[in-house]
């Protein structure tokens, strides 16, 4: 094999070892045929690392993932952890992978595929396909926070009592980074970049808009635009197929990536990204939680976390082909009209075929 990839593979709880073990599968037929190696190495994390060694994220686990070159991840915990210390939930192994790994841009591609339009909550939901970049480990979910008794009394008399605030900062750092992974992803896809803020109020959006508009210079070929954030929630129900690539900030980003992801019907069609300094390991997973009531029935849908191995290769490793391949398999697997459970009401009455997680990952491996 001329190339080799190693890939550490957090499959995690519920549904999570089923589908990442169906997107290694996928992604070992991909690559092979482009004589490239992925060497795939299990870690421990979430929920299975708690009933093992009492914590979520082990140390071997983060050493690990940062010595390989992508992160996959499928999904953690579930309601037999509900009622741990919430220190040790399997959640935080999510916080300490994006913090450990420095991933501080989120992308999430939002596409609806023609056989799954009937899914989208949308009337005519036309030719989507945009992305959202988030800045990821900013802003106001990692800003000055306090709170303080106040003194002060409202106009109309009563005490106001106590006073809780947290704060948004950006530095131009932070800002000049995630601009920079936008404009970069806007040049190869259709030359579109909308920035999301609200300028109009908060001094911190002032600035991500100067600095936008500064780097645009740079990108004489990408098409730019801004949006108050309350617009944006709008147009992006009301004009879907108009935007390309859109970035925002952590909080404005947290919102509409949940609400884009909405108008593509199914969470188990939606992979993403986590990305920190060029050269380092990214992390890939599908945006959907560990399903705990579809785990180990072979029913969960693993085209989000196949999809977001496609990712993968295009993002951490350049290899467009193999990624292209990967995404028409999906395309053609749904155009033959194989669905998981999540999406068999689409387009019923045709030919439409109920199958498992299993057939649905043969499927995608023989249409490569
Ligand atoms: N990144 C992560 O690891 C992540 C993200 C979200 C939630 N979670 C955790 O996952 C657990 C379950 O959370 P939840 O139920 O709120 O969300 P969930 O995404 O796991 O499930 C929501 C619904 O979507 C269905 N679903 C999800 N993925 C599917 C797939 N691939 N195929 C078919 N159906 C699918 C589930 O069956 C369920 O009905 C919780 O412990 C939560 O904290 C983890």
């Amino acid at each position: 094999m001329a190339k080799k990839y190693n890939i550490a593979v957090i499959p995690g709880d519920g549904i999570g070892p089923e589908i990442t073990s169906a997107a290694i599968e996928v992604l070992e037929a991909a690559a092979k045929s482009k004589e490239i190696e992925i060497v795939a190495r299990e870690l421990k994390a979430g929920g299975e690392a708690v009933d093992q060694f009492g914590i979520p994220l082990p140390q071997e686990t983060i050493s690990a993932a940062k010595d390989s070159d992508a992160v996959l991840l499928g999904a953690v915990g579930g309601p037999k952890w509900d009622n741990v210390d919430p220190e040790v939930r399997p959640e935080k192994a999510l916080l300490g992978l994006r913090s450990g790994l420095g991933l501080y841009a989120n992308i999430r591609p939002v596409k609806v595929y023609d056989e799954l339009k009937a899914a989208s909550p949308l009337k005519n939901p036309g030719n989507i396909d945009f992305v959202i970049v988030r800045e990821l480990t900013g802003g106001i979910y990692f800003g000055k926070i306090g709170s303080y008794q106040s003194g002060d009394r409202l106009s109309d008399g009563t005490v106001k009592g106590k006073v809780a605030y947290d704060t948004e900062s950006y530095s131009e750092g932070e800002i000049n980074r995630i601009l920079k992974i936008a404009f970069e992803l806007a040049m190869t896809r259709r030359k579109k970049l909308t920035l999301v803020d609200k300028a109009n109020v908060l001094l911190t959006s002032r600035m991500w808009r100067r600095l936008a508009s500064q780097m645009a210079y740079d990108y004489p070929e990408v098409e730019f635009d801004c949006l108050y954030v309350d617009n944006a929630a709008m147009q992006i129900i009301s004009r879907p197929s108009t935007f390309d690539v859109i970035v925002t900030s952590n909080l404005f980003g947290d919102i509409l990536s949940d609400e884009a992801g909405q108008i593509a019907g199914s969470i188990g069609m939606l992979p993403s990204a986590s990305l920190g300094a060029a050269g380092t390991p990214g992390m890939y997973e599908p945006i959907h939680g560990s399903a705990p009531d579809l785990a180990g029935q072979n029913k969960a849908n693993p085209l989000a976390c196949i999809l977001s191995a496609a990712m993968m290769m295009r993002m951490q490793f350049g290899e467009e082909e193999i990624a292209s391949d990967i995404e028409n398999a999906v395309k053609k697997t749904l155009e033959s009209g194989l669905r998981t459970s999540d999406i068999t009401f689409v387009g019923e009455g045709t030919n439409i075929k109920l199958v498992g997680t299993k057939e649905i990952t043969q499927a995608v491996i023989e249409n490569l």
